[in-house]
């Protein structure tokens, strides 16, 4: 019988692959599986982290938060960067556009010892915020990047935590950012760059273009670079290392419904072959328990049970599940009535191979990015985008 369990993965042996790749390196952190669980406003709370964090070595990054309501001690924020006490490495996400306020942010986290590493968003591509400036529009501006980026280093200094960055290639092909952005957080001192394949105009569409990815990477020999879009798979993963030469790999929606893929991500860095591919029976105890880990996460039964809800596609991808029982599943209200219904799930069913691989989670399509008015006319701010760049800190969601 197929499990799921930590330690006892399942996929038939095939030829070793044996990784080459070194542990990462941030600032004074070691993370053995250069592995990264990617920040996603929504879903990297503790009780996904956990599910995650049992499978396999990495480093798990909270869901983002603004830096604004941070410093505002918003109670939503301040649950949002809450780890769970096994957490060795508290790894917080930090989105702000305006460099006294993520100075702010960064020095709260430093002098309340919230944080072992922090880590900036500019590739939110959700219009609200590049509208205003903010995520992936940011980095255009070179002179507002370095002072946010150089201002939160020199924070993250002060208590010797890391600080990295995650960007987007830019905000079209036209208007490409990655490189420049990639040399100023260099310059500015970060301990690592990840770079999301794709520009803000393809949201999550398309492919990610990971020859992007190479040229950071060979433009930075002095820094470690992360590599990020469309690993859905411990292979995907080891063929971007391969490809890329990255020192590590970030994966977002990959493991959505997924957890366990950190376990084959660990098998794949350390050259073992098993992977894990979970029978239905299995699948629904890890939906159980992740709908168990929420209630705990917000001490709220129903906002619980409505936020596994989403999660519903992604775990039973590709498995044997009827419409009529995933509408349902789509609509629990409780932990009984969830138990219920997973319980008549056909216990038998296998893992169903590649109908349960590849892409999975947020597509969308291409568009425009939505702008500041005259923003791509020039490199630096202007006295009016100084002043209304303010309004971009906003609480958003998204990366
Ligand atoms: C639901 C969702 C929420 C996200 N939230 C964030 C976020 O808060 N911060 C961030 O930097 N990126 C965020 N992202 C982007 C991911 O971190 C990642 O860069 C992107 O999904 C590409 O990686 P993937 O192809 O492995 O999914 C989010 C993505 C998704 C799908």
């Amino acid at each position: 019988m197929p499990t799921v369990l930590p330690g006892a993965p399942t996929g038939a042996p095939a030829e070793p692959v044996r990784l080459e790749l070194p542990p990462l390196h941030l600032g004074r952190l070691t993370v053995d599986t250069p592995v990264v669980l990617a920040p996603m406003a929504g879903i990297t709370n503790t009780a996904f982290r956990r599910l995650c964090r049992e499978f396999g070595g990495g480093l798990y990054v909270a869901e983002m938060v603004t830096s604004r309501a941070l410093v505002e001690r918003h109670p939503e924020s301040l649950r949002m960067i809450r780890h769970d006490d096994d957490e060795t490495v508290r790894s917080v996400q930090l989105y702000g556009v305006d460099p006294v306020t993520v100075g702010q942010a960064v020095r709260m986290l430093v002098e309340e010892d919230l944080a072992d590493h922090i880590d900036l968003n500019f590739g939110c591509p959700v219009p609200k915020v590049t509208k205003r400036g903010g995520g992936s529009a940011l980095p255009w501006k070179t002179d507002l990047f370095t002072q946010i980026v150089t201002t939160a280093v020199r924070e993250a200094d002060q208590g010797g935590l890391p600080l990295t960055v995650k960007m987007r290639k830019g905000i079209d092909e036209d208007h490409l950012t990655y490189l420049e952005a990639g040399r100023i957080a260099r310059d500015a001192g970060v301990a690592a760059v990840a770079l999301h394949g794709r520009t803000a105009a393809q949201f999550y569409s398309g492919t990610a273009d990971w020859s992007a990815i190479a040229r950071l990477r060979e433009a930075l020999p002095d820094v470690p670079v992360l590599g990020n879009g469309d690993i859905w798979s411990a292979e995907d993963a080891v063929r971007m290392v391969r490809e890329t030469g990255v020192d590590g790999v970030v994966v977002g929606r990959g493991c959505q419904g997924r957890p366990w893929l950190f376990g084959d991500l660990q098998a794949a860095f350390e050259g073992r072959a098993d992977r894990i591919q979970p029978g239905l029976a299995e699948v629904g105890e890890a939906f159980f328990r992740h709908a168990q880990l929420l209630v705990e996460y917000f001490e709220d039964e129903g906002k619980a049970l409505r936020d596994i809800r989403k999660h519903v596609a992604w775990y039973f991808k590709g498995y044997a599940v009827g419409g009529e029982l995933r509408a349902r599943l789509a609509q629990v209200n409780t932990l009984e009535e969830l138990r219920g219904l997973l319980g008549t799930l056909d216990a038998d069913a296998p893992y169903p191979g590649a109908d349960a691989e590849g892409p999975r989670g947020r597509a969308g399509s291409p568009k425009r990015p939505a702008l500041p008015d005259r923003w791509l006319e020039s490199r630096t701010m202007d006295s009016d985008q100084t002043r209304d760049i303010a309004a971009a800190e906003l609480d958003v969601s998204g990366g």
